[in-house]
């Protein structure tokens, strides 16, 4: 049985494979393989686009959906092991877990980071338990750790733009916000331009980096296609030669849940004359939900470089060929 709730469940030649299948999704193929089939969608924290995507991804397909939310009709969930359940907690995850797996053909999954400690989110406890005590495919829409559908959508939406992205100079880019925010998609969008061999620069202030662990992976796989990875703390670094350009705000490392310790750099904010100091194909991608006047001056994504919906878009076909990727092993 497969899942997809991490980069390497698929590896650099998966990402390659799904790629290709969502660019045919997206230009009229329907997936057979989601025809008949029932997804459920549980969340244990808010969404707008993976929840509307999903659903989209599998209606057109003819598939469907039923979709579950924490604090939205279901009964409480208790997750602790061994706990004596005497308190307003009503049934236990995994009970819940081995009902969904009698109703659906698959369990796609929101959890967010505990933002406790990097080492912990990374770990990715809770996805990891529900992954394991689920007897049927779980597919992530985003966890502690990664989001890997995103990572995905972000990678499609290069290669729209860039069939040779091997070498292709990207910048992901940290930007401030009112409150520290995961690291899960920064992490996937590193791991799956790095799988496409992308030359990476990461420039966040000091104090933001990501994990060790995160930038050794992708250093690894994009020097295996002929890219590489660098970091940075100028906010301006090699913004000249840059064709993406990446943006995303993420928590400090080691603690993400505490304020930054030096503020949040609103010199980091990006300028609606950003732009102009790149090349003038360069493309600005952001995931979504972004904070106008904190992140980007919102002048900025009126210009047409700004693809944030074309991202959004590509999130139904990656989806569609993650979740027939998922299927084709026979379960
Ligand atoms: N990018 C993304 O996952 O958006 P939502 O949080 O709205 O699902």
């Amino acid at each position: 049985m497969r899942h997809l709730t991490r980069f390497a469940d698929l590896g650099a030649d998966g990402v390659e494979r799904l790629i290709g299948r969502a660019l045919s999704f997206k230009s009229g193929c329907i997936p057979d393989a989601l025809r008949g089939r029932i997804l459920i969608l549980l969340f244990l924290a808010p969404s707008l686009r993976t929840r509307v995507s999903f659903q989209v991804a599998m209606a057109r397909a003819g598939g469907s959906t039923i979709v579950l939310e924490a604090g939205g009709g279901m009964w409480p969930l208790e997750t602790r092991v061994g706990v004596v359940m005497d308190q307003d907690r009503i049934e236990h995850i995994e009970e819940a877990l081995g009902t969904l797996s009698r109703y659906g053909d698959a369990l796609a999954v929101r959890v967010f980071a505990a933002l406790e400690s990097d080492a912990l989110d990374l770990a990715d406890p809770f996805l990891n338990r529900i992954r394991a005590g689920a007897g049927i495919p779980v597919i992530s829409m985003e966890s502690a750790a990664e989001h890997p559908c995103q990572g995905l959508a972000d990678a499609m939406t290069i290669r729209e733009h860039h069939p040779d992205s091997r070498q292709l100079p990207v910048l992901l880019r940290w930007v401030p916000h009112v409150k520290p925010l995961p690291k899960a998609v920064p992490n996937s969008f590193l791991l799956t331009a790095a799988a496409l061999g992308c030359r990476i620069t990461v420039s966040a202030p000091l104090g933001f980096e990501l994990p060790a662990s995160v930038i050794g992976a992708a250093r690894t796989l994009a020097a295996a296609r002929g890219g590489g990875v660098t970091e940075s703390a100028d906010p301006d670094c090699g913004l000249e030669g840059q064709q993406v350009l990446y943006i995303k705000s993420w928590g400090p490392s080691g603690d993400p849940g505490k304020p930054p310790p030096s503020g949040w750099h609103p010199d980091w904010r990006i300028g609606s004359d950003w732009l102009e100091r790149t090349p003038a194909q360069a493309l600005l991608l952001h995931c979504l939900p972004l904070r106008r006047n904190v992140e980007i001056e919102e002048a900025a994504l009126r210009n047409p470089r700004c693809r944030i919906f074309d991202q959004a878009e590509n999130r139904i076909y990656v989806q569609q060929a993650a979740l027939e990727w998922l299927w084709e092993s026979g379960t």
